[in-house]
């Protein structure tokens, strides 16, 4: 295989990850992003070529450039909530641009693609792990575009011969082990990165919602994985359907669940900061529970994540906090990994 991938999204959080890992593994990532997102001080192991995916013409410009093998497809629109209230820019960005980038991948001969996915196309779990056959009912248009992404694909895999891997993520989290990168969202809404912004004092309060739900402590359940062990699920299914074995859809997670007060509570153990919580009732469409079968990925891969043990996570997600506070306040040098 050409050694040159072309990485969509690639200056986001999930998508630096992988460039790291693919990097790694003699792999050249060419990251193509709009940077509405991303950051591009984290696009550090191949070429960024900045553009966006609705833009066919700039699209095929760069693939005619690199001639990637293969495309790994992370650039969408990602926050539940404003999916809500703006699914035509979320048609718009994830499905309409989807199609533009098969439509390039197509004519410029690529012909395997790994796609994030999301856990998000299950909707309301009808059992307490959830397995690749699960009904697929999104309740968001956010897992509704995902859904459709998905089935693009699989529609042109079937028509014109693409090989495909769809990763299904469950709660992507943590930071690179050295803290080199983490997350660079311009809008934080995950709950790891907004409890490390109260730990260092940027935020107030962690909003809790939801202390009735069917859990030991009322909190709802998640399965967390390390942004490192996602990187290595695609790194594996890049070979696997490299190899020709194309049409794989896999959960990625941890077949295990942590509640949202075992993540505050971690994350007061690590960050040793007292973290104020506030409580209030159930968000509308929010799960009680949302935890991968994820055997399915140990078997067809051979994947075993690494890292995903709750305060490995967090750790590693204060590490980066620490740095990031560093670097934003021009003090590169500070010892951030001393710091816990
Ligand atoms: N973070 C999670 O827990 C999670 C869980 C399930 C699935 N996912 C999926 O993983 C992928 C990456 O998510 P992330 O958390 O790294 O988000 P992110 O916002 O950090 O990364 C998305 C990247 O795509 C870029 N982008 C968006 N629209 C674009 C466009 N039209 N053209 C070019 N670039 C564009 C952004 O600038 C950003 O760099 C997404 O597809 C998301 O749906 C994430």
């Amino acid at each position: 295989m050409n050694s040159t991938v072309l990485v969509t999204g690639g200056a986001g959080y999930i998508g630096s990850h992988v460039c790291k890992a693919l990097a790694a593994n003699g792999f050249t990532p060419v990251s193509y992003d709009n940077l509405c997102s991303g950051n591009k001080d984290h696009v550090r192991w191949g070429p960024l070529e900045v553009g966006d995916i609705r833009d066919r013409a700039r699209l095929s410009q760069v693939m005619k450039l690199y001639r990637p093998e293969a495309v790994l497809h992370f650039a969408s629109l990602i926050r539940v909530g404003e999916s809500v209230v703006k699914p035509a820019e979320y048609y718009d960005n994830n499905v309409f641009g989807t199609f533009c980038l098969l439509n390039a991948a197509r004519k410029n001969g690529i012909r395997d693609m790994v796609f994030s996915s999301s856990a998000a196309v299950y909707g309301m779990p009808d059992t307490d792990m959830i397995a690749e056959g699960h009904p697929l009912r999104p309740v968001n248009p956010y897992g509704h575009t995902k859904l459709a992404m998905e089935n693009m694909i699989r529609d042109y895999a079937a028509a014109y011969g693409l090989n495909y891997a769809i990763l299904r993520y469950f709660n992507a989290a943590g930071a690179d082990m050295s803290a080199e990168i983490g997350t660079a969202y311009k809008v934080d809404t995950h709950i790891i990165p907004l409890l490390m912004r109260v730990a260092c004092g940027d935020m107030k309060e962690i909003g809790i919602f939801g202390t009735d739900y069917p859990s030991p402590d009322g909190t709802a359940i998640r399965d967390y994985v390390h942004v490192q062990d996602l990187a290595e699920a695609h790194i594996l299914a890049l070979r696997h359907i490299g190899k020709g074995n194309g049409r794989l859809t896999l959960n990625i997670g941890t077949s295990a669940g942590h509640s949202v007060q075992d993540v505050v509570d971690m994350a007061r153990r690590v960050t040793k900061r007292p973290i104020p919580a506030r409580t209030g009732p159930r968000r509308s469409g929010d799960p009680h529970q949302l935890v991968a079968d994820a055997a399915q990925a140990g078997k067809l891969l051979g994947w075993k994540p690494l890292y995903s043990d709750l305060q490995t996570i967090v750790a590693s997600a204060w590490r980066w906090q620490l740095r990031k506070t560093a670097l934003d306040a021009g003090n590169e040098d500070i010892k951030y990994a001393r710091a816990i």
